[in-house]
């Protein structure tokens, strides 16, 4: 299984989903890819955001070790799966879909937690910490579903 999480800066949300997800495969003893993106430019190669490191910290998980880059076409190669945080990073990646089997490739990662719904996780950057624990319990919940399978 290759999973890559996309967000738009790839310093708040998809850092942390990447983190959740790999602690998760980690404690389950299952070997996987993950990765993750922003479909934004604007921080490609700084580490996570300050209150991403902080709340991953605080449940026990060390994310400081990635920088950000941006998706690219080829990520349709490299994972099986490609999880969008909401629906803006949802159409961006979709528009450089070449193909239905690149496009089925991607997914609400919220709707692994409430299906068809299509939640978003809200963007954390201009709120205060607590948006940041909000955010993590909710991918919390839908890394745990997408480890069991
Ligand atoms: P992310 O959050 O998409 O969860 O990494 C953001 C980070 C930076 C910006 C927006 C959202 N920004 O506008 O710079």
């Amino acid at each position: 299984m290759k999973i890559l999480m996309v967000c738009l800066g790839n310093i708040c949300r998809s850092p942390l989903a990447e983190g959740i997800m790999k602690e998760k495969f980690r404690q389950q003893g299952i070997a996987a890819e993950v990765d993750s993106a922003g479909t934004a430019a604007y921080h490609v190669g700084e580490p996570p955001d300050d209150r991403s490191r902080e709340v991953a910290a605080k449940h026990g998980i060390d994310i400081s070790g990635q920088r950000a880059r941006q998706f690219e076409v080829s990520d349709f190669n490299r994972f099986d799966k490609i999880y969008a945080m909401d629906s803006q990073n949802l159409s961006n990646i979709a528009a450089l879909a070449r193909d239905d089997s690149d496009l089925e490739k991607v997914e609400m990662i919220l709707n692994e937690s409430y299906p068809g719904e299509n939640r978003q996780v809200p963007d954390p950057y201009y709120g205060g910490k607590n948006g940041f624990e909000k955010v993590y319990q909710m991918l919390d919940e839908a890394c745990e579903k997408i480890s069991r399978g």
